[in-house]
């Protein structure tokens, strides 16, 4: 069931999503070579738990995961997609690039955003893939409005990004934010022009594409969080929290 946000839930939201992406955007200055993912984790969590708010992610367990997620950041190097695990002996050297996750909820209300950056100097394939996905999860923003349809979203953004080739992760996509990190509706990254449930304004969703240099396919790790591409390429995933309204969607996950 698609829950419609009165006013009064959007302010909380819009609220949750400022702090979000404050915590998130410090977050990503520390990121450099010869730290540690434990140690991003741990000062993303601190920057949030001061502000007397919570990471939504620590100890969430969705339907069908074997244990409950360790952390407050997802933290995905590389060829990892999303859900990497902070660990203390996970280092971060010149080239990597790392997508940054994170949750907050404020006075009951969710928020949730990812961004992808570079360790240092990183190669040309590797910026024009984050840029590329950034520049998705934009065009799909763009899509995002009222009249239009859910399938209009992951349209959007699959036809933005056919002509570069890259994979788009099918098994994981966009959804519902408000009370919980995850509502309906289900957002994929592509998808029919035209099809699926219409967009009203109130609804607040998160869009979250993950494009991949490579196959479109994923493996999952033993440690049952970890999605990996199959063929080991790199993969950048970026994602913001967004209302729709009358008029142009609005971006809540922003400082
Ligand atoms: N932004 C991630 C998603 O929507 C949140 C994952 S929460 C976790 O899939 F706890 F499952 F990591
Ligand atoms: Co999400």
């Amino acid at each position: 069931m698609i829950i419609i946000k009165n006013n009064d839930e959007i302010a909380l939201i819009r609220e949750a999503g400022k702090r979000l992406a404050f915590v998130l955007y410090k977050t990503a200055e520390k990121v450099a070579p010869g730290i540690s993912t434990w140690e991003l984790d741990k000062y993303a969590e601190k920057l949030i738990t001061e502000m007397g708010d919570y990471p939504a992610f620590l100890n969430y367990k969705p339907d069908g995961a074997s244990y409950a997620y360790p952390a407050s950041l997802c933290v995905s190097v590389n060829d990892e997609v999303v859900h990497g695990i902070p660990k203390k002996d996970k280092i971060l050297k010149v080239g990597d690039i790392i997508s940054l996750d994170l949750g907050l909820r404020h006075k009951g209300y969710f928020a949730d955003m990812a961004i992808t950056v570079p360790v240092g100097g990183v190669s040309a394939a590797s910026l024009k893939l984050i840029k590329t996905t950034e520049k998705s999860l934009q065009v799909g923003i763009e899509a995002a409005r009222a009249g239009n349809k859910i399938g209009d979203i992951g349209h959007a953004i699959e036809s933005f990004v056919r002509p570069h080739k890259y994979g788009i992760v099918e098994v994981l996509a966009g959804h519902g934010v408000g009370k919980a990190i995850h509502e309906d509706p289900f957002i994929p990254n592509f998808g029919k022009a035209g099809t699926g449930t219409k967009l009203v304004p109130g609804m607040v969703i998160a869009i979250e594409p993950m494009l991949n240099n490579g196959t479109k396919h994923v493996t999952l790790d033993d440690d049952d969080w970890t999605f990996r591409t199959a063929d080991r390429k790199k993969s950048a995933h970026f994602e913001h929290t967004i209302l729709i309204t009358n008029g142009d969607p609005e971006i809540l996950t922003r400082i």
